[in-house]
């Protein structure tokens, strides 16, 4: 059997921010407002500093307003609250999203629950969860949205398709199922006690691992010609690439699917990087510029 077709994610999300930002001139043009998102982040963590860096490089690129908010790590839950309570009355203000994790002096769930639903782009807010399990218009989390239109891209109708989604977190599990029912497809949520894993995998035409085990599925466990979407972004030490001045190994990034073996198996597959990651912030933009729209009372852009 011939090599999986490898799926573009850095080119699909490179034309979703082009149509974003041709959206967001129009807006301009017409409608005499920006789009913005103001981005909430707590404390230093290395990870969250870079996303929010791109995020922020993003927003601008796309012609839309942009603001991050940088708290100290030692931030009073209370003060992150009132901040929101201000963002959710700002009118200039389309979209909010505060950074995950939060220092553990913050109740994330709180901080959560007090964004506006309307302004709420990573669509976490209980209201948004409840929108998208019964069907109702929301702003859908960004990286399980990003996992769909590649797969819709790629296979066209879903209908009927047996999908696995092996991880059940709220960014991106829980989320990706409820996606996945509502294009008909038959979902199992799988995750770290589910028993006979590997023969549940075998069984999937749509295979969407999120559990940040780095390379923890292999090839055998995937169906010949299925598709394989892989979320995992994990830093592992890599030997073969030698090592840094201080003699520590260099590192690389992989995902939660051995892509070697899978590749060899799978019809298609995302890699890693470039895969699903750089759909997350295009769909955060997108996101934002919806919610503009719906705030403003005017009509979903075409997106
Ligand atoms: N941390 C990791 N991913 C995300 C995300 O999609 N949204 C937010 N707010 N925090 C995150």
């Amino acid at each position: 059997m011939s090599e999986a077709q490898i799926i573009d994610g850095k080119a699909f999300a490179a034309r979703l921010r082009e149509r974003v930002a041709a959206a967001v001139a129009k807006i301009k043009d017409q409608h005499g407002f920006t789009p913005s998102l103001t981005v909430v982040l707590v404390g230093e963590d290395p990870a969250s500093q870079v996303y929010v860096r791109n995020k922020g490089k993003q927003t601008e690129e796309a012609g839309m307003g942009t603001d991050t908010i940088r708290l100290d790590a030692d931030t009073p839950e209370q003060d992150v609250l009132d901040l929101i309570e201000k963002l959710n009355n700002d009118d200039s203000v389309h979209g909010i999203l505060v950074q995950l994790p939060v220092p553990d002096q913050i109740d994330e769930a709180k901080v959560i629950a007090a964004i506006n639903p309307d302004k709420d782009v990573d669509g976490f807010h209980v209201v948004n969860v409840g929108r998208l399990w019964t069907g109702a218009e929301a702003p859908v989390p960004c990286t399980p949205f990003g996992c769909l239109q590649m797969l819709k891209e790629t296979l066209g109708d879903l209908t009927g398709k047996r999908a696995l989604v092996l991880g059940r977190s709220n960014i991106v599990g829980k989320p990706m199922a409820a996606l996945l029912l509502a294009e008909h497809c038959t979902v199992t949520i799988a995750h770290s006690r589910t028993v006979d894993l590997a023969e549940r995998c075998r069984e999937s035409d749509i295979l969407v691992a999120a559990v940040g085990r780095p390379e923890m599925v292999p090839g055998d466990w995937i169906k010949p010609g299925a598709t394989v979407i892989d979320v995992g972004i994990n830093r592992i030490e890599a030997p073969e690439k030698g090592t840094n001045e201080d003699g520590s190994p260099k590192m690389k990034l992989v995902g939660d699917v051995d892509f070697a073996s899978a590749k060899q198996v799978a019809g298609h597959i995302t890699p890693v990087p470039g895969g699903v990651g750089p759909m997350t912030i295009a769909n955060l933009l997108r996101n934002t510029v919806i919610a503009a729209c719906r705030q403003k009372g005017l009509e979903d852009p075409d997106l």
